[in-house]
């Protein structure tokens, strides 16, 4: 089955000459964030010192630190791999690059990495049930993601896999806008808010406003296609039915 030209076009925003040069270059200021996020984590765990860690490490939990680490690693090649599979000119010139990417994204990425935050959520000082419940979400949401991104993408419903795994990337994206979140929050803590209310916002802010904003943009994105589709079906339509007065015009011209 063909698809029609707006809807090629809106499926691919990338590709459209007339956007501004931001809406293009959307990828540089992101890749530049996640660099950014990646140094600043790498930065208490480079050193494989459990003294720099930025975890409770409770010294009748010897293994929570090489838990923690390896989360890390594998955390690193889910961030890293899902810039380039969000990146539409990445996606089009290299399409087999793209399935080889994703494969790295889900299997040497997502999966360990989540499996591993399931060991350490139990291992979770949380001062509330509620931030430990944001943690428990998302890690469920992302496996959920994920996994039914991956499923669409091998039945080729393309449509269901770009949804579910953008979805996937905004949660992944946690570990920079919880951070992002952190730094900015942390002037107000604690004279304005308290620790309970600084860290449910930070468990559940940083992903939340990445899932909505996502979801508001796919949503965005179906109802312009939906629109163009109706243009184009109505440009393209037969007019109305010739009315008798006029066929008998006709006739006698
Ligand atoms: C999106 C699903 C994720 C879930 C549910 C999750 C869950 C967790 C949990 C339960 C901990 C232990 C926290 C503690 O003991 O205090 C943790 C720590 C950590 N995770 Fe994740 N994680 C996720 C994704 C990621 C990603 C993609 C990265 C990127 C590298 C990452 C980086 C870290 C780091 C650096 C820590 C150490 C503590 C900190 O600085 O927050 N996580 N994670």
């Amino acid at each position: 089955m063909s698809i029609g030209a707006p809807r090629a076009r809106l499926m691919s925003p990338g590709r459209r000459a007339g956007a501004s040069w931001w809406r293009r270059a959307w990828i540089a200021p992101l890749a530049a964030l996640v660099v950014a996020a990646l140094v600043y984590i790498w930065a208490y765990y480079i050193t494989f010192d459990p003294r720099t860690a930025t975890v409770d490490l409770p010294a009748d939990q010897p293994l929570k630190y090489p838990v923690v680490l390896a989360h890390i690693v594998f955390g690193t090649v889910a961030m890293t791999t899902v810039v380039l599979q969000v990146w539409p000119w990445f996606r089009r010139r290299h399409p087999q690059a793209h399935r080889w990417a994703g494969w790295l994204y889900v299997v040497g990425g997502v999966a360990p990495s989540a499996a591993l935050a399931a060991v350490l959520l139990p291992t979770l000082a949380a001062p509330t049930w509620f931030a430990l419940a944001s943690r428990v979400t998302l890690e469920v949401l992302w496996v959920a993601t994920t996994a039914l991104g991956v499923v669409a993408g091998r039945r080729r419903n393309y449509i269901a896999h770009r949804w579910f795994m953008l979805s996937s990337f905004a949660l992944t994206m946690d570990a920079v806008s919880s951070r992002l979140v952190k730094v900015v929050l942390t002037p107000l803590y604690p004279d304005v808010i308290g620790a309970t209310t600084f860290l449910l916002i930070v468990g559940w802010g940083g992903w939340l406003l990445n899932l909505v904003g996502v979801q508001l943009w796919l949503l965005r994105g179906a109802w312009r296609l939906r629109r163009a589709d109706r243009r184009s079906a109505a440009a393209t339509a037969p007019g109305p039915a010739p009315t008798p007065a006029a066929r008998t015009t006709a006739g006698s011209a």
